[in-house]
């Protein structure tokens, strides 16, 4: 199963200049646990591989990472070609971090199963958006409201409709 985790905002924003512009370290713990779970396999993108996780593979999981870049990094699978890897992960559990770029191309090609998504209720005006998924998905579980650092925010998860 393909599942996607990410955490928007009202309007679906992942980010804005490049950041996450909130501080949930609960979100954060949640991602982390989440992905440990269903075989702990990992795929993000390049950017938010550079940039948010600072060129560091997530601890305790497999990590793969979608780049143009044939560079070897240490503890990280690169993967070139998404179609012919996905491929050969067939029946296999896979989380997908995003970013932007790599959420579009999985929801575009039809791939996802499931979406674990945090959605925080505020508009943090960003400029990069998780994809339109509302008519293609139904919500299956929502969580209570938790709140954080003055953020009210739900857990929630999607399945392909
Ligand atoms: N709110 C959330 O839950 C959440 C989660 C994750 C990320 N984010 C945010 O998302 C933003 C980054 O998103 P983004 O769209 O700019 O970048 P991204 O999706 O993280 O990475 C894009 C990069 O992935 C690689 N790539 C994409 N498609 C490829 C393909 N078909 N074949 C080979 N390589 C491919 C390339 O890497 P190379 O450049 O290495 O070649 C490309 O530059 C960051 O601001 C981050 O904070 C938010």
């Amino acid at each position: 199963m393909i599942r996607l985790i990410a955490a928007i905002d009202r309007k679906r924003g992942i980010a804005k200049h490049g950041y996450m512009p909130w501080n949930i370290p609960e979100d954060e713990a949640y991602f982390s646990e989440q992905t440990k779970t269903h075989g702990g396999k990992v795929l993000t993108g390049g950017k938010t591989f550079r940039d948010t996780y600072k060129s560091r593979p997530l601890v305790d999981r497999t990590n793969y990472l979608l780049t143009r870049n044939k560079q070897p990094i240490k503890g990280v699978q690169l993967v070139h070609d998404l179609t012919a890897w996905l491929a050969s992960m067939d029946n296999q559990d896979i989380w997908i971090a995003g970013g932007a770029d790599v959420f579009q191309q999985i929801i575009d090609a039809g791939k996802a199963d499931e979406l674990y998504i945090t959605h925080i209720d505020a508009d943090f005006g960003c400029d990069q958006f998780f994809p339109d998924y509302q008519s293609k998905f139904r919500l299956v579980k929502q969580s209570d409201t938790h709140s954080q650092n003055g953020f009210n925010f739900t857990y929630d998860i999607y399945a392909r409709a």
